[in-house]
């Protein structure tokens, strides 16, 4: 079942980049709960394409369309399918990657696998299956919402654009980081002199038919203490497997991550305190929220690496699918840094991940 992720609150992507369309269904979402289809097309509309000069050109609607689960904007606990249909689909851009596989790309690796594959556009292996996880991550966004309260707030932001660092942090910025300041320029990055710096170079990039990757900061306040298996389904295994799963995700950590190998237990301890509201909680936050796999009510603090896009043009060495050596020059539309819309696609997948286990949560201890 390689489309299906999560346990109680299960998701089912499904649909090529070229097909008549690609979508989800969700299964085991709580009935009557309010669901308008507005907010599960304002969440598509911050990952639609054709946002900005740095984005991929593809003009797509991406209009959501409720095929069911859903009766007079309220859930009825039966699976909730939601499809958008492909309109800008220019699948003759595609004919010499039909016979040339593209370097780093997943063309090689699915004819490897299935001896088939749907060229055009990626066919799965395209960014537009991340647009059944968007709709998705909406529909768990409202379960959260829910069953804890507004409290429970999800943010991703563009932390670095290849060596251009936005310093912010995630324990002391909390004013900065807002969903408005990360939606106030089209890097998503909240520091705006950074995003000036970032926007030039992804602009240079393209311009220059290369590519760039960067680091993706993501943030869960709210999330209440519990959430998260002891052992194989830990809740920093499942945001991992979330994260890893994403179209040219690279790498993933949460709170300290690797910088934290060069601190001392010392440094890294979080020193638990009696809070003012009678909760525990802790003075530094080192383990990103989540301690032995369970949510331990501090923030969450993730952060994914995305590389620099695969399909650059220019011309590159590689093989045709008979194995002899070639040279390829990809045309068509790509984003030249997947990071602006990498950042929705985060969050929904938090959000997935999140909601599954507080259903879990409920399931076991009540
Ligand atoms: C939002 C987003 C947009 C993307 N756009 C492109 C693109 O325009 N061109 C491309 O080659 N790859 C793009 N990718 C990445 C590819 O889908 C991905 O690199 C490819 O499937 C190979 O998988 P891998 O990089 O994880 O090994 C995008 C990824 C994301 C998250």
């Amino acid at each position: 079942m390689a489309s299906s992720f999560g346990r109680m609150l299960r998701v089912t992507t499904w649909g090529e980049s070229h097909g008549a369309g690609v979508g989800v269904v969700v299964d085991g979402c709580p009935p009557r709960l309010p669901l308008d289809p507005a907010e599960v097309q304002r969440e598509l509309d911050r990952r639609r394409p054709g946002q900005s000069r740095i984005t991929t050109q593809r003009r797509e609607a991406d209009q959501v369309e409720i095929l069911s689960g859903v009766v007079d904007g309220r859930t009825l606990g039966t699976p909730i399918a939601m499809m958008v249909r492909n309109a800008d689909a220019r699948s003759k851009d595609y004919g010499e990657m039909a016979r040339a596989y593209r370097p780093s790309h997943a063309d090689y690796t699915y004819d490897a696998k299935y001896g088939i594959r749907a060229v055009a556009g990626g066919g799965r292996a395209s960014a537009r299956e991340t647009i059944g996880r968007v709709a998705a991550g909406a529909v768990a966004r409202r379960v959260l919402r829910e069953l804890v309260g507004a409290e429970l707030e999800l943010l991703a932001w563009v932390e670095a654009v290849a060596d251009i660092s936005a310093e912010l942090d995630p324990a002391r910025d909390h004013d900065r980081l807002t969903l408005a300041a990360v939606e106030a320029n089209p890097v998503r990055c909240p520091d705006q002199a950074t995003a000036e710096r970032m926007y030039a170079r992804i602009d240079a990039a393209r311009k220059d038919g290369d590519s760039l990757g960067g680091v993706v900061c993501a943030l869960a306040r709210g999330v209440p203490p519990g959430l998260g298996e002891p052992v194989f389904d830990k809740l920093d295994a499942d945001l991992a497997k979330a994260m890893l799963s994403l179209p040219a995700a690279k790498g993933f950590e949460v709170g300290s991550g690797f910088a934290g190998t060069r601190m001392t237990g010392t440094d890294h301890n979080d020193p638990f305190y009696p809070g003012e509201d009678g909760r525990i909680r802790t003075r530094s936050n080192h383990s990103g929220g989540i301690q032995g796999g369970i949510s331990n009510g501090e923030d969450i603090v993730l952060r994914v690496a995305f590389k620099p896009t695969a399909t650059i043009l220019r011309p590159q060495e590689t093989v045709d699918v008979d194995g002899n050596p070639t040279t390829l020059s990809p045309r068509g539309r790509h984003d030249p840094c997947v990071l602006p819309r990498a950042v929705p696609i985060v969050e929904a997948m938090m959000a997935l991940v999140l909601a599954d286990h507080l259903l879990r949560q409920r399931g076991q201890c009540g």
